[in-house]
């Protein structure tokens, strides 16, 4: 057996998966998110290791498994979070997470002194969430904290050195911090020495399947696992999510619709250029890449439109309605734009909208147009690497997104491709159990773990008909941003 961690934002997860890819346990523990101001959020590092170490004793004690079973871990971090630790690898201070949106005039900084060397070294845009601008912020605003600080580390890589000892962190994370040369896989000794950062600030770099050791007895014991199992470094959660849903080659395009929303595309090198209009990270899988769009409030719309006009409700009793709705949802428009958006509008103050209400529309019709106009967001990152030249023909769905068959069948629509859902998908956590089984030496390559641990259910086509209304819709669609931006500003 091996076991995946997916270290998230709201609960840490735990896999244990046999040899068939088949998971025979999962356990989930809660910690606590610290909102102190207005677009702050952080978190307890110690709330991340007592969680992941509960719930791996959890799950070792309920599957009953003998720790001698169990051969190897890594894990899936949330990304971007900023991790500063003492010369002693204690924590500074609560770590700042990706969802975090103190940092726009660091972002402005960071925009000014690399200029071009932004785009062509981070291959990304500077964007609030990420590392480098949390770094800046603290170097700035808290100088006593930042004066103690030694290095950082991403998330999962401290729970990591919790469990093994070891600093290290792995490319696909690293990739998230806007300080890393993608291409190069190497710390950028340009954006380093224009911000004065020493290289000895930043941890060595190792391939998310490397083994960075073996449990520490102490953590061993904790967990209920035994002292030599092998631990494996990890990668960013999208990395994860990517492996665990099988996209590690050219031609299949991932849709995952959690809290925020991905499209992700495989890319086998560093060339394509999207003139950082979409994120561009190293994969899990070495000497490979990824390309993704975000949407920052996907399921998070439809959770927001439950809570506030159907609380109490489950998805299920709110969504009964909209199988008997045409696409379209006759004429009403949803933006999801609710805590702002990221693919194609790096905008953190745009709102949503409904637009084109009737007095016939029922709740199930705003229902299926919130759900349309969250596809509608995504299909804005697929337009994206349609217009870069990808062939986006057939999309592995995830998340809250590929449970309701009607979402799968719009999905189809909206996208123009074929639409496929997974049997008992797992995410990124699986993704961390098939880096574990790779470096266990289960199987040649993640892709020979992928035929065995990914398996495909049922498939979505597109109909000519509705993807024929959606393309109008859409066009519409894309419309609403430019004219509803001044109401925000
Ligand atoms: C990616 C991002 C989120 C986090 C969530 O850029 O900010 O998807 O990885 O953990």
């Amino acid at each position: 057996y091996v076991i995946g961690i997916d270290l998230g934002t709201s609960a840490v997860k735990t896999l244990l998966v046999s040899q068939a890819g088949e998971v025979v346990a999962e356990a989930t523990k809660e910690y606590p998110l610290y909102h102190e101001h207005s677009g702050w959020s952080e978190q307890e590092p110690e709330d991340w290791v007592a969680g992941t170490l509960a719930s791996l004793q959890e799950l070792t004690a309920k599957s009953g498994v003998s720790a001698d079973d169990i051969e190897g871990l890594s894990f899936s971090g949330q990304m971007h979070g900023l991790v500063l630790l003492d010369a002693d690898n204690k924590p500074v201070r609560r770590a700042i997470l990706w969802n975090d949106t103190r940092t726009t005039a660091q972002c402005r900084e960071i925009e000014r002194t690399l200029g071009e060397k932004l785009l062509s070294v981070t291959r990304n845009p500077a964007l609030e969430g990420f590392t480098l601008p949390k770094l800046l912020w603290v170097r700035e605003k808290e100088p006593e904290a930042f004066a103690k600080a030694s290095r950082f580390v991403l998330p999962k890589d401290y729970v990591r050195y919790r469990l093994d000892g070891t600093i290290r962190m792995d490319l696909s994370d690293a990739a998230g911090t806007l300080m890393l040369d993608i291409a190069g896989k190497k710390w950028s000794e340009d954006v380093l020495a224009a911000f004065g950062i020493s290289p000895d600030f930043c941890p060595p770099l190792v391939e998310a399947g490397a083994q960075t050791g073996t449990l520490l007895p102490e953590a061993a014991g904790a967990a209920g696992l035994a002292a030599d199992t092998k631990v494996f470094a990890g990668g960013a959660d999208n990395a994860c999510g990517a492996i665990g849903s099988g996209i590690l080659k050219p031609g299949v395009t991932l849709c995952s619709i959690g809290t925020s929303g991905v499209v992700l595309t495989y890319e086998p090198d560093a060339s394509a250029d999207y003139e950082g209009k979409v994120h561009f990270f190293n994969h899990g899988k070495e000497n490979s890449f990824y390309a993704m769009g975000v949407t920052l409030a996907a399921g998070y719309s439809l959770s927001w439109f439950r809570n506030t006009f159907a609380k109490g409700e489950s998805f299920e009793a709110l969504t009964a309605g909209i199988a008997d709705i045409k696409p379209g949802s006759n004429g009403l428009l949803f933006t999801p734009y609710i805590v702002g958006e990221r693919t194609p509008h790096p905008d953190a103050v745009i709102r949503g909208s409904f637009i084109g209400m009737d007095g016939s529309h029922t709740r199930a019709h705003f229902t299926r147009a919130v759900m349309e106009g969250i596809t509608f967001s995504l299909n804005e990152s697929v337009a994206l690497f349609r217009a870069a030249g990808k062939t986006v023909d057939k999309i592995v769905s995830i998340g809250g997104g590929a449970k309701n068959p009607v979402w799968l069948q719009m999905q189809a629509d909206i996208f123009g491709a074929e639409v496929v859902a997974l049997e008992n998908e797992q995410g990124p956590g699986l993704g961390a159990a098939m880096l574990a089984a790779a470096g266990c030496g289960w199987f040649p390559s993640l892709d020979a773990c992928a035929d065995v641990f990914v398996k495909h259910a049922k498939s979505y086509l597109p109909s000519a008909e509705s993807s024929a209304e959606y393309a109008k819709l859409f066009a519409i669609y894309q419309q609403v941003y430019g004219r509803t931006k001044e109401l925000n500003e």
